[in-house]
């Protein structure tokens, strides 16, 4: 088999089979297909696109280039829900809590922030004493003992993806549906869930921005995650504006503890249930409606908030801070975005707030980068609230003052204010089963 031939023969719009997608992952993975080869290829898989077939055999070539997890020492049955990545969104804080108190285990391996994009284990860190680097002992222990337990990624489970993640990066094919389903999946099929609910995102946060794209790209992950024996669901999500109205990782983690005492902005919290409620039913807790009263229960109740001070407490965390928010270390410097005009807010740029909140120094433009735990934004105004010519948009959080006056720029370039009252939608648009 020739790398050549195998670049030549997408590039030409064919199908490639499985025998020669194993061989180009497995060879890009060791190093003996250089970068520019592997470049070449995802160009290719840009422009010619997979067949499902395809894009289910290059994920499981990316799910076997390592190690793995075995979970058989996890006693139950084990969920976990996946974002393609938006603003705001700091879900998996509440929604694993929830899933775990009614006896699901949640045993979730999440990444850290890139781009305007943010990272669970970067917004746990911000809970002092917080520790996301655990044993595999350690992990399993607290999945078993609490029920739910966030670690970063093993560098071990699928290398492959990280190599073609890094270069699809600097090549400009990361917004191409087998590429990126097969990115997410290879590596959610190595951490070996029994149940998969997938949350994908849509809109000017998201990297796909239409409807019909977020469609597609759902259905090729359900369909992979179905043909590699997995209970898939996709919920198809609305990151048109971003999500609740705290963006950074101390502060979102804030709004998170809120939400799990009882205070909550609505898009936020219904998107939490609706993805705990899939989760429980997957997990043969029920029928839909059954798992959301359940999921809205332990939410009421404080369960879910009993199970994330155990994980927190399991994880080295500081549990004052899950008693009482406003605990959470805060910025040294803060300032006002003003409404510059009188009106309804008609549009909120997610994608916009995203980099607003990396200029204030909350995100990382590259691995590695050190990020200010306490940046990012506070939205005072949301999408459909009437405004006064003056009136505070937004508080920007950062340590270093010099970053706010591009970070304004930014908001009020994001930020749409008209005569017009907008009709607002539902953050959850469509289920993909
Ligand atoms: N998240 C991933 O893990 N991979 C992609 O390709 C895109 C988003």
């Amino acid at each position: 088999m020739r790398v050549y031939d195998i670049i030549k023969k997408k590039r030409d719009g064919s199908a490639l089979s499985k025998e020669e997608i194993d061989f180009f992952v497995s060879g890009y993975a060791r190093g003996e297909i250089p970068d520019y080869q592997a470049a070449a290829f995802c160009m290719a898989v840009y422009f010619k696109g997979m067949t499902l077939q395809e894009t289910t055999d290059f994920t499981l070539a990316i799910r076997d280039s390592g190690k793995t997890l075995d979970f058989s020492a996890v006693n139950g049955i084990r969920a976990d829900k996946h974002s393609t990545g938006g603003v705001g969104d700091k879900t998996s804080l509440v929604v694993a809590p929830i899933v775990a108190s009614l006896g699901v285990k949640v045993a979730k391996m999440s990444g850290r922030g890139l781009g305007h994009t943010g990272g669970t284990v970067d917004k746990l860190e911000s809970i002092p004493g917080f520790r996301a680097e655990l044993s595999e002992k350690e992990f399993i222990d607290i999945v078993n003992s609490v029920g739910v337990c966030i670690v970063g990624q093993s560098s071990e489970l699928a290398p492959a993806d990280k190599k073609f993640y890094a270069l699809r990066d600097v090549t400009a094919t990361v917004d191409s549906i087998p590429l990126i389903a097969s990115s997410i999946m290879g590596k959610k099929l190595a951490a070996d869930d029994d149940c998969i609910v997938l949350d994908v995102k849509t809109g000017s946060g998201a990297f796909m921005k239409t409807l019909e794209e977020s469609r597609a790209l759902a259905k090729v992950m359900v369909g992979i995650g179905k043909r590699a024996g997995k209970k898939t669901v996709a919920l198809i999500t609305d990151m048109n504006e971003p999500l609740g109205k705290y963006i950074g990782n101390s502060l979102e983690v804030r709004e998170a503890i809120k939400l799990l005492h009882g205070d909550g902005e609505q898009d936020f919290k219904d998107l939490c249930i609706a993805l705990s409620a899939e989760m429980l039913y997957l997990a043969g807790k029920g029928s839909l409606d059954e798992c959301k009263a359940l999921a809205k229960d332990s939410l009421a109740s404080g369960k879910a908030l009993k199970t994330f001070r155990d994980m927190v407490k399991a994880q080295g965390g500081d549990v004052s801070v899950v008693d009482d928010p406003w605990k959470m270390p805060e910025s040294k410097h803060f300032h006002y975005v003003l409404a510059p005009e009188n009106g309804y807010v008609t549009a909120l740029n997610a994608e916009g707030y995203g980099l607003a909140a990396l200029t204030l120094g909350a995100g990382r433009n590259k691995v590695g980068d050190k990020i200010d735990y306490t940046a990012g934004i506070v939205m005072i105004a949301k999408k459909g609230d009437l405004v006064e010519k003056g009136d505070w948009l937004a508080m920007l959080y950062s340590n270093d003052k010099t970053t706010f006056e591009k970070a304004e720029k930014i908001i009020l370039e994001s930020t749409e204010i008209t005569n017009d009252r907008p009709q607002k939608r539902p953050v959850v648009l469509e289920r993909i089963e």
